[in-house]
Order: structure tokens, then C-alpha cells, then sequence
């Protein structure tokens, strides 16, 4: 028997009769773990994504950013400096969260024990960040950080592509778990490993095991347009995270390249590319290969823009799914399966290009 997975594309809401007025209504909040999120996106702990601009622009935007740990545990800890600063003096005081990501190496546990020492519990979550989240490390990672903080710090841990993953991290006591398997918009790893589920059958999968245990679930790779977050967050999400979709923007790191055509782009690369791992680690290590791409993306200006459309648009299927908050949504969702020439009447195809 071989299972038949469903992709993004594969599927869409059935839109249901609906009393809702305004496509302007509508509450976007959610929690992840303990953090209260007004709107459902996180940024990639990935060096071309959210570094200070970013983790401060999208938390500015009512998301988070999660910092990334291929910079030193110092450069780690001076961007959560400035996080964890009140934005402004008087009036409402309030800081950012802070959640850096670490690893599951020895190298990394210095790094853990480095920001907990700097900053205790003014942490407001240690992301465990691997490519494959249901490992023996990674649960001696996330036993290594409840000592180390006695539990007082919520962990975020993946990534995961099955119910049993997910089961297996929710039983380690994480708050919040990363779904998805080699479906990145610059990994490398179905094709290079054969392992891997379409991200949306993931979150089909491990809905069911959030809901039983409260776990917050965040859908991560592949998300291309809004109806990609609102298909997640329908499945069940809490939130998505994204890469490719937040790269190439005014706040991701990175300078804007013009090329001899006259168009605009910005780096953007996964974090198992080879020229990550020559850059941070002087080279591949013998035997290994790449699991992710360096490439460029079209330079598409303020975050503020394209956090607004992929918000527009899950506010806007809050319309179409009878739904005023994301807890509806949820409970009405009917997916249906379409086929190809479904989606190619999806996109937008009578017009003429100007
Ligand atoms: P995107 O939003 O589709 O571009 O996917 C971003 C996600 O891809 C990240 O949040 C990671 O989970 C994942 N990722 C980052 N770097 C790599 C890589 O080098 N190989 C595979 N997956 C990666």
C-alpha cells in the first residue's frame, strides 16, 4: 500500500455560506506556545531572512522573527540586546520576544549556555532548529535546555513531517513544533535523499496530535501566496514560517543586486547549501552533500507590502470560510481535491502581460 499525499496545490476550501460583512473584520491573533502573535507569520531562522531588520521589522507587524545561529553566540546575543529593549520609553512599554535558534551539536550547547547566562529568562523561547527534528539529538538537545533553564524557557523544536514526529516532540514537553520535510523553497532534500512529505499532507497528519496535546504547530516550506497560509492555518497551523517569501525584502539581510537587465534581487540561500557550508564551515565535509540551493529572488521592497497581502488574503478567506477568527476557520474548513487543470484556472490567466 502506498499512501497518496496531497500538496498545497493539490487541494482548496470549499467557500460556505457566510453572515460576514467586511473583509477588514476578522481576528488574525494566535499563540505560539506561550507568545501572543497578532498576525500568523514567523520569519526563517536563516541568514538571508531575519537577522536584527527583520526579527524587529515583522515583530513590529505583530509576527516574530526567529534570529538565526550561523553567527557567533556574541552577534546571537547582541541583536536580542536590542530586542529585548521598550521600543518606546513612555506609553507602552512593552519589549519584543526574543527566540534564537541553536543547534544540536556540542558547539551549540556552549551557545545555549552563552544566552542564558546573558539573559535568563528575559529569553522568550530557544528555537532547536535541525533538518530532521525526530532524531535521538535532538531529544537529548531538548532535555539539554530543561536543565539548563529548569523548564522556566518555552521550546520551539523541529522539523518534523509525520504524526509520530510530532507526537514524539510534544511527549519531550516542546511548546511549538516546526512541520515539514524538504519542502523549502530552496531545499534540495527530497531530491537528494528521497525522504519527505508534501508539507500540507504534514499538517493534515499532526493536526490531530496539536489539537490532543495543545501544541502549537507551525507549517514551514512552501508557502509561495496567501493561499498558502490560509490552506495552513485551515489545516490546523498556527502559524507559518517563511523564507522565501520574506527574503528579497527592504529588512532581510543582504545588499540588492542589479543585474545587467536592469531587475533588482537579493540573495537568498537554504542553510545546507554548499556555499553556506564553504562560507561558515570552510567547506563540505567529506562524503555529505548539499541539501539546499543558493539562488537569487526578485527584490520586492518593504516587508510592510508583502506581510499585508498574505494577511489580506487569510483575512479575506475568513470571509469566504464563514469564519471571524482563525478557531473558525478551523472548524469550517472543507478541503476538496482538485486536479490540474484546477489549479491552472486558479492562477490568473485572462489577461494580456503589460
Ligand atoms: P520557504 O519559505 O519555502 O523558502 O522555506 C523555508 C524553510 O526551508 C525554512 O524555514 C527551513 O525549514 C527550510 N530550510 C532552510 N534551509 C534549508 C536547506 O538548506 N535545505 C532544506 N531546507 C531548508
Amino acid at each position: 500500500m502506498i499512501a497518496e499525499c496531497l500538496a498545497f496545490d493539490d487541494v482548496l476550501l470549499e467557500p460556505v455560506y457566510s453572515d460576514k460583512r467586511s473583509r477588514l473584520g476578522g481576528d488574525v491573533s494566535t499563540k505560539i506556545g506561550p507568545l501572543e502573535l497578532k498576525i500568523p507569520i514567523i520569519s526563517s531562522p536563516m541568514d538571508t531572512v531575519t537577522e536584527l531588520k527583520m526579527a524587529h521589522a515583522i515583530s513590529e507587524l505583530g509576527g516574530l522573527g526567529v534570529i538565526h545561529r550561523f553567527m557567533s553566540p556574541k552577534e546571537q546575543a547582541s541583536i536580542i540586546d536590542v530586542m529585548l529593549l521598550p521600543p518606546r520609553p513612555d506609553g507602552d512599554c512593552h519589549s519584543y520576544y526574543a527566540v534564537p535558534a541553536i543547534g544540536v551539536t556540542a558547539e551549540e550547547r556552549e551557545r545555549a549556555r552563552y544566552l542564558f547566562k546573558e539573559f535568563g529568562t528575559d529569553l522568550s523561547m530557544f528555537s532547536i532548529d535541525i533538518a530532521n527534528g525526530h532524531h535521538i539529538l535532538m531529544k537529548e538537545a531538548v532535555q539539554y535546555i530543561q536543565d539548563l533553564t529548569q523548564g522556566d524557557i518555552p521550546i520551539m523544536a523541529g522539523n518534523v513531517a509525520t504524526a509520530s514526529g510530532f507526537r514524539f516532540l510534544s511527549e519531550l514537553g516542546v511548546s511549538a513544533i516546526r512541520v515539514g520535510i524538504g519542502g523549502g523553497s530552496i531545499c534540495k532534500t527530497r531530491i537528494q535523499t528521497g525522504f519527505g512529505m508534501p508539507t500540507f499532507e504534514s499538517l493534515l497528519r499532526c493536526s490531530h496530535v496539536a489539537r490532543e496535546t495543545g501544541v502549537s504547530m507551525i507549517a514551514d516550506g512552501g508557502i509561495k501566496y496567501p493561499m498558502d497560509l490560509v490552506k495552513s492555518i485551515a489545516a490546523g497551523a498556527d502559524a507559518v514560517m517563511c523564507g522565501g517569501i520574506l527574503a528579497g525584502t527592504k529588512e532581510s539581510p543582504g545588499e540588492v543586486i542589479i543585474t545587467n537587465d536592469g531587475k533588482a534581487w537579493k540573495k537568498y540561500r537554504g542553510m545546507a547549501s554548499a556555499e553556506v557550508q564553504m562560507e561558515k564551515k570552510g567547506g563540505m565535509k567529506t562524503g555529505t552533500v548539499a541539501e539546499g540551493v543558493s539562488t537569487l529572488t526578485p527584490y520586492k521592497g518593504s516587508l510592510e507590502r508583502v506581510v499585508n497581502e498574505f494577511v489580506g488574503g487569510l483575512r479575506s478567506g475568513f470571509t469566504y470560510g464563514n469564519a471571524s477568527n482563525i478557531q473558525e476557520l478551523q472548524e469550517n474548513a472543507r478541503f476538496i481535491k482538485i486536479t490540474n487543470s484546477g489549479l491552472s484556472e486558479s492562477h490568473a490567466y485572462g489577461t494580456i502581460k503589460r
